[in-house]
């Protein structure tokens, strides 16, 4: 049986106002993301991947506006919900954890006080209740429960992020969107905090939208991935299709950018040339400049992300497969 949708993007747009015009930093992006499901979105810098994780919590500011498409959480569409249909549905439905976040924790309050914070803002529960919580919270990211009576700057970064972790799973979501969570800190700290996400997502059953550009890392753990090139999708498929049987030329590319820890010692191959501009985008395919498999129509026709194989969708007018 289909597992429920948590979340569905359609056809997502958003734009950037700067000084030399639109930036079309998300265009026509949809996904869906199952119950307990760990999906990753990579691409690199700058395709937009942050954009869409700040549209989906409704935390766009300034500059910046979601021109079309449609964000339905469980069936309703996030872009129309009023101020308490958001409120409940930012910590109590889904929350998010950054890269920086451990530095935006509160440095004059204990990390006790904030957990407990986080609870009694959304649940009628005691303080000595909500203590309790705290506690277990903290356990579960492996921190000891005398914590509590700790300021941020007397723990460690990894520590902090454990905290924040804590933090985004006080009110159970469905869904936690993590962008660039372990980027700052060291790889052993780094291995073990995702290697605790992934236990508490199998225990806790709520699903992942995990963002980064370290593709490996994300092969390693994902139940699916979805590529972003330039402000659009190019591939999703599940993890192993992906890395057996990538369509798109860029994840392709992409694949063979990075040294395998295991296989045998190749030449890395990377990807010449860079992203174009999102102000004025080339007509056709955003990727032509650069691609391998390029072919005349490549710069003239806008490919479509379609359907390949089960969960595995392209954007590709010359897929390498399907
Ligand atoms: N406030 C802003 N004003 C103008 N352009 C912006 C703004 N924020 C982001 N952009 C542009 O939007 C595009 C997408 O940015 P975004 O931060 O979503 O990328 P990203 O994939 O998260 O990159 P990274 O991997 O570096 O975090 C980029 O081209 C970026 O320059
Ligand atoms: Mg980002």
């Amino acid at each position: 049986m289909e597992k429920e949708i948590i979340l569905s993007v359609k056809d997502l747009c958003v734009e950037y106002q700067a000084d030399r015009g639109a930036v079309h930093a998300v265009s026509g992006v949809s996904f869906d993301i199952h119950k307990g499901e760990f999906f990753g979105l990579a691409g690199e810098s700058g395709c937009g991947k942050s954009t869409i994780a700040f549209s989906i919590m409704r935390l766009l500011k300034g500059a910046a506006s979601i021109t079309g498409g449609e964000i339905n959480f469980r069936g309703k569409n996030v872009l129309m919900f009023g101020k308490e249909e958001l409120r409940v549905f930012r910590w109590e439905k889904s929350s998010m954890v950054l890269q920086s976040a451990m530095n935006n924790l509160n440095p004059v309050v204990t990390i006790g006080s904030q957990l407990m914070d986080a609870i009694l803002a959304h649940e009628a529960v005691s303080r000595e209740e909500a203590t309790k919580r705290a506690e277990k919270l903290l356990a579960l990211v492996n921190i000891d429960s005398k914590r509590l009576k700790a300021y941020p700057h007397e723990l460690s970064g990894g520590m902090r992020q454990r905290v924040v972790i804590a933090m985004a799973l006080a009110l159970k979501p469905d869904l936690v969107i993590f962008d660039e969570p372990t980027t700052a800190l060291d790889v052993v700290v780094q291995y073990n905090i995702i290697r605790r996400i992934i236990q508490l997502k199998n225990e806790m059953g709520f699903a992942i939208l995990f963002i980064t550009h370290d593709l490996p890392l994300m092969l390693q753990m994902c139940d699916r991935i979805a590529i972003m090139y330039a402000g659009k999708m190019v591939e999703a498929a599940p993890v192993e299709e992906l890395m057996k049987q990538p369509a798109h030329p860029y994840t392709s590319g992409l694949l063979q950018s990075f040294p395998s820890l295991l296989g045998p010692k190749v030449r890395l191959k990377g990807i010449e040339g860079s992203v174009p501009d999102l102000i004025t985008p080339p007509p056709g395919c955003l990727f032509a400049d650069r691609c391998f498999a390029r072919k005349e129509d490549c710069r003239k026709k806008v490919p479509e992300f379609e359907k390949i194989g089960e969960g595995h969708y392209c954007a590709c007018l010359h897929k390498l497969r399907g």
